[in-house]
């Protein structure tokens, strides 16, 4: 089918790729003309593992373009797919001005009947929103909706959209299901589930499974903490609780709390539309508070670990990204973790393996390091911040002597206290038994 997917941000790039892969024909546009001219010379602007690869082939293959010609690009395509950016007012809110903007220029543009799709997370009512716009301004022809969202976790994105766990499908005619499962069509013969629903409820879909998603989070950070007064361990009460299949062992990994690009903003952004229809959505604003709670708690554990003063101690930080296998910096926890360890007077040295070049734009004052091991090089103490794989084999012994005193905090317990211990480090974790230092400082 021939396909336009407006936005070749991180959700547009990764969708256009993926429904070129399956056999559509797609033309992936942008306002940005920078941005187009680098995916032309076959630059990909954002790092996702195995992206470069699928768009490469797909464009050899003919099956893949990059424009800025927004209208050319709707007026040859029967599906529309709106992938550009909601990002989240001051007030929490999602900022539509974008989707707007495009719902606005097919309208203008409609020389057929449109299956226009939203792939970008969208507060509830917003593809009616579009509807109308289609309706008033579209020269005549039909324009269907349907809210199709996106699950892509960064990092994995091509596997996600691959082999997704389900399709999600909200449409009000029997024409645009059956398009959508044309587009599909790979998916449907590996027997993927997909769901039917209206739009409302595929909208509702998308915010309610980010927003369990980040309660399980915030429920672990919540146990984490009650290990830490109680001697208990988080690991193995994940475990406990994990294999209980109505629970499932996903998202149980206690942590310096969520970010990203996803959780944060989903979260706030559905407190915020629950307010709009005179609901206080209790468990999500819970969640939200316990986030910031866990991501200040951070702070303190480091600073507990020095004894109770940072200034002038230098802390070498392992991973700045929200998450491994990704260069995204948005609202990750090392943010205000850095941030606050500098206002009590740290010094930080940081290694990212992929996260550097944006962390600049965000952190003043940090020696930035090549590898871990010069990171380490006379700081205090060495803390995990980020999982990245080249954190999880270390070689301690050489961590150990290039520090000034053997001490780690591990935020995202990559180790075990065990042999953390035997191998002669004080070791602070989330959670866990051997934390009994933090227990004294952290209350
Ligand atoms: C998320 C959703 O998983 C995806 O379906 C959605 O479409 C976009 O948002 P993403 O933001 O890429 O994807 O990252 P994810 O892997 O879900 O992690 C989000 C945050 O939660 C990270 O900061 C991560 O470190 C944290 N996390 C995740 C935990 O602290 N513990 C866990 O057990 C899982």
């Amino acid at each position: 089918m021939d396909i336009a997917v407006i936005g070749t941000g991180y959700v547009g790039l990764v969708t256009g790729a993926g429904l070129a892969d399956f056999g559509n024909d797609v033309i992936c546009c942008d306002i940005d003309p920078k941005k187009i001219d680098a995916l032309n010379h076959g630059e990909i602007p954002i790092y996702e593992p195995g992206l470069d690869k699928i768009v490469s082939r797909n464009v050899g293959e003919g099956r893949l373009r990059f424009t800025t010609d927004l209208p050319e690009a709707i007026r040859r395509s029967r599906a529309i797919f709106i992938a550009v950016g909601t990002p989240p007012k001051p007030d929490g809110s999602a900022d539509l001005r974008y989707v707007e903007d495009v719902a606005n220029t097919i309208a203008k543009h409609m020389n057929g009947p449109k299956l226009v799709i939203t792939k970008s997370t969208v507060p509830i009512g917003t593809g009616r929103m579009i509807e109308r716009i289609l309706d008033q301004s579209g020269n005549g022809h039909k324009g269907s909706i349907v809210s199709n969202p996106e699950f892509l976790r960064e990092g994995s994105a091509i596997e996600d959209f691959q082999k997704p766990d389900r399709v999600v499908i909200g449409a009000s005619d029997e024409d645009s299901i059956g398009l959508m499962k044309e587009i599909y069509a790979p998916l449907h013969s590996l027997e993927i589930p997909f769901v039917v629903t209206n739009v409302e409820s595929s909208e509702l879909i998308k915010y309610a499974a980010n927003g369990f998603l980040a309660t399980k989070i915030s429920f672990i950070n919540e146990v984490a903490v009650m290990c830490e007064l109680l001697g208990a361990d988080v690991q193995d009460v994940a475990r406990g609780m994990g294999l209980d299949s109505r629970i499932g062992s996903k998202f149980l990994q206690a942590g310096p709390g969520f970010g990203g690009s996803c959780f944060p903003k989903d979260t706030s952004a559905v407190a915020d539309i629950a307010k709009r229809y005179g609901y206080e959505f209790q468990i999500i604003e819970a969640v939200l508070r316990v986030n910031e709670s866990i991501k200040e708690r951070m702070v303190s554990k480091v600073i507990g670990a020095l004894d109770g003063e940072a200034r002038g101690k230098t802390v070498a930080i392992l991973g700045l990204a929200f998450k491994p296998e990704t260069d995204d910096m948005r609202d990750s926890p090392t943010i205000p973790l850095i941030k606050g360890l500098q206002k009590q007077g740290a010094l930080i040295r940081a290694y990212d393996p992929g996260a550097m070049e944006n962390s600049k734009k965000i952190f003043e004052n940090i020696t930035y390091c090549g590898d871990a091991y010069e990171t380490a090089e006379g700081a205090d103490a060495l803390v995990i911040a980020t999982e990245w794989n080249e954190f999880r084999a270390l070689n301690l012994e050489r961590v150990k002597k290039l520090l000034k005193q053997p001490l780690i905090v591990d935020l995202r317990n990559v180790y075990d206290p065990h042999r953390m211990k035997a191998e002669g480090f004080t070791y602070i974790s989330v959670g866990r038994t051997e934390d009994a230092r933090s227990r004294e400082h952290v209350q």
